[in-house]
């Protein structure tokens, strides 16, 4: 990682709109967190474009047509009200009980069946947000091990043959379009049956936009935020035990150290999120940009940009005023942030009250990743934590 920080720190001053290589094809890179805001949130810049036929990918990454990561206002703006309401703090806020008896249930589950070691990923970072998001969607949690495995194939950016990335989202279409006609027959009390009536009743979204709403909702709802908990928790025992200790003594100071680990803890596995096409041509921080060309933002280096944070590479779980882009900004800003941030604090509480002298089981071993995807994640994390 500290390699990738440097560089991020020299391009931010150096050259904060770079050119760089994408699949070949040339596009540009934006480092710094004032030019990443500002593409977020200047609608000049597209995602519906960028699915256009010739314009370059991440590898076999691409949100699908009718997708709200793959619309632009005025279809975005028509889509997102659609879904805006379940997704209100104070909705979303009534789910934190949910959220704290499965999180509970994990854990006790954990601490009786495993002795004093085991994949925290299997047992807990991964369990927690399927079951909640399955909660709100209306998903059989029983289906998981195929959601997630298509998942992980449509997450893809590098490594996975483009036929098993469509193959991920096939299945993942046939899963949702099969889901929906069972919620036509016998609507439950569930997002995915509102939005079922929104398109029978209400006409106010196509098949397509509906299925894609549901795969939308499944895989973002749960990759990021497994990930997100595991990434923090690694870094919290392994780099700062220290403020580990600090969480345990007082876990008032969880909120805020969310924040910081969102801040701190790089989740996209190539650093940028979704690839933007520039309308017109447009001047970023005195750089022109052509109508038509791509534009990657470093979410990892906004969140890092010293002109943004002081001291950018120290987490600090004290930090206030953390204006990080962990959630990205503008229309697009993330939909589950809410729910994301409960379930990240939920699960720190939970695991700080309950292994408090929780450490990682590496010994000395560095990490395994999964490599070439667009969520940097984990392929376990061993942990142990003494009872003596
Ligand atoms: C730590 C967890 C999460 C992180 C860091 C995260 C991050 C992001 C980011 C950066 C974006 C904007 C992408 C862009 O503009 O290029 C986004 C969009 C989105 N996120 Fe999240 N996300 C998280 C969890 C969730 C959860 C739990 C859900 C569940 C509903 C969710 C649903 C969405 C949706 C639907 C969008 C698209 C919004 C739109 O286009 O209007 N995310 N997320």
């Amino acid at each position: 990682m500290s390699n990738v920080v440097d560089v991020y720190t020299r391009l931010r001053v150096e050259n904060p709109v770079s050119r760089v290589a994408l699949s070949g094809a040339p596009v540009w890179l934006v480092t710094r967190n004032e030019d990443v805001r500002f593409v977020l949130t200047d609608n000049r810049f597209s995602l519906a474009h960028s699915i256009d036929e010739g314009v370059p990918r991440l590898g076999t990454f691409a949100p699908q047509p009718g997708s709200l990561l793959a619309s632009d206002p005025p279809e975005h703006t028509r889509l997102r009200k659609l879904v805006a309401k379940a997704f209100t703090v104070r909705r979303i806020e009534e789910l934190r009980p949910y959220v704290r008896r499965t999180s509970e249930e994990l854990l006790e589950r954990l601490a009786r069946n495993h002795g004093a070691s085991a994949d925290l990923i299997e047992n807990f970072t991964a369990p927690l947000p399927i079951r909640v998001i399955c909660h709100i969607l209306g998903v059989p949690e029983r289906d998981q091990p195929l959601f997630r495995e298509w998942t992980e194939k449509i997450a893809s950016v590098t490594g996975t043959p483009l036929e098993e990335v469509k193959a991920g989202w096939r299945n993942l279409e046939d899963y949702i379009a099969g889901l929906v006609h069972e919620k036509r027959r016998n609507p439950t009390d569930d997002l995915l049956s509102v939005l079922v009536s929104a398109r029978d009743e209400d006409e106010k979204l196509s098949e397509r936009e509906l299925v894609q709403f549901g795969i939308t909702l499944l895989t973002a709802g749960h990759e990021t935020t497994k990930n997100q908990i595991a990434n923090s928790v690694l870094v919290l025992l392994r780099d700062c035990p220290e403020q580990w200790r600090r969480l345990c003594a007082d876990s008032e100071s969880i909120p805020k150290a969310v924040e910081e680990l969102l801040r701190y803890v790089p989740l996209f596995g190539f650093d940028v999120t979704f690839p933007r096409v520039a309308r017109e041509e447009v001047t970023i921080n005195g750089v022109t940009v052509g109508a038509g060309e791509t534009v990657l933002v470093a979410i990892t280096s906004a969140n890092r940009d010293g002109e943004m944070f002081d001291a950018p590479d120290t987490l600090d779980i004290e930090r206030v005023d953390n204006h990080h882009l962990a959630f990205g900004s503008g229309v697009h800003r993330c939909l589950g942030a809410q729910l994301a941030k409960i379930e990240l604090e939920v699960a720190l509480e939970g695991l700080v009250r309950h292994f408090p002298r929780l450490e990682t089981a590496l010994d000395g071993t560095s990490p395994k990743w999964n490599t070439g995807s667009f969520i940097r994640s984990l392929r376990t994390l061993p942990v142990r934590w003494p009872t003596t």
